[in-house]
């Protein structure tokens, strides 16, 4: 029901309750209360007496079609299957729950309702905006092998946006445009830590958020559509493109091959910073990440490596 309301209303024109009405079988007062409900999900909806409901703008919704006539056919023919779903809790517990059966298999949602971030936090999910995806792929080699690979996965999504520089990795994970959010990427492991490891890969990016009702999102956020001019499918498309040629050549280099691309655009790169971790705060110049993705900070001439999934990094003002 709600995906054929929505459909309807993708193509941005005015629709009456009336018709919306006859084209789902219901009374024109369940139009209504559907349509409130699409609003509880993050959609903007505008109504006009008279002319009846429309998505200003209109929404580009996911299709599999588009997404994989647009992948590159060597990652294609490494990829499982691509799943895309109205609505999950996250697409990172989705792939999670098929374990050892998660590998090449993709999932991408239009809306989450509880999508998570690093470090506990929420990440806002509404319906038919930004890209919510997550890849499953098993590791062989253990856990330790896999230091630096959401670094790596980082450069896959800023090469998968074709950023120019002003798109900057801030460590560990983000993605920043003009020092705002404008991806973010969250790892997750499951499998034996000393053997095969299967690794969720969780994508976040942000587009199609410009001139929406802002949502609640905790720190400031940029959009795709500021930096590149690629569709919502398209950048699903792109980022599965460049993170599947990262993750092998990971299996084979670690992430020391790709060092110097990090370098080139790290966000902190000689800017003071604050790390925090669960038990001490730093203060200190930023230096770079070493081979193994660790965060490397000068505290008074002292150069110390940092690496943890608790550990969050601030530049300072
Ligand atoms: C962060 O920057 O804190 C990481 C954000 C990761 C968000 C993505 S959206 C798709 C996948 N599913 C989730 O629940 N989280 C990741």
């Amino acid at each position: 029901m709600y995906n054929r309301l929505i459909q309807t209303l993708a193509d941005g024109e005015f629709h009456s309750g009336q018709s919306l009405g006859d084209l789902l079988g219901v009374s024109r007062t369940a139009v209504w209360k559907h349509l409130r409900k699409l609003e509880s999900y993050g959609l903007v909806l505008e109504s006009v007496k008279g002319l009846g409901y429309r998505i200003p703008g209109g929404l580009e919704l996911l299709d599999p079609d588009a997404i994989n006539s647009a992948v590159d056919a060597a990652v294609k023919s490494k990829l499982k299957r691509l799943e895309l779903l109205p609505e999950i809790d996250s697409t990172n517990s989705y792939i999670a729950a098929l374990g050892d059966q998660a590998h090449g298999v993709v999932c991408v949602a239009e809306r989450q309702t509880g999508g998570r971030g690093r470090r506990g936090k929420t990440w806002v999910s509404p319906y038919g905006k930004n890209i919510y995806m997550s890849l499953g792929w098993s590791f062989e080699g253990g856990a330790a092998a896999l230091e630096g690979l959401s670094l790596a996965v980082g450069i896959a999504v800023r090469r998968a946006l074709n950023a120019d520089q002003a798109v900057k990795l801030k460590w560990p994970n983000d993605i920043l445009f003009d020092n705002r959010k404008l991806a973010g990427i969250l790892l997750e492991m499951t499998g034996d830590p000393s053997g095969v490891c299967h690794l969720v890969i969780g994508i976040g990016v942000n587009v199609g958020m410009i001139g929406e009702s802002q949502p609640a999102i905790d720190q400031p956020w940029a959009d795709a559509k500021e930096v590149c001019p690629y569709s919502r499918n398209e950048i699903v498309a792109r980022t599965l493109s460049h993170t599947l040629p990262i993750l092998e050549d990971f299996s084979r280099g670690g992430f020391a091959q790709y060092l110097d691309e990090w370098h080139r655009h790290d966000a902190c790169m000689g800017k003071p910073v604050t790390l925090i971790t669960p038990a001490l705060s730093v203060e200190g110049i930023a230096v770079g990440v070493a081979a193994n993705g660790a965060i490397r900070i000068d505290s008074g001439g002292v150069v110390k490596e940092y690496s943890g999934g608790e550990i969050s990094l601030r530049l300072s003002k």
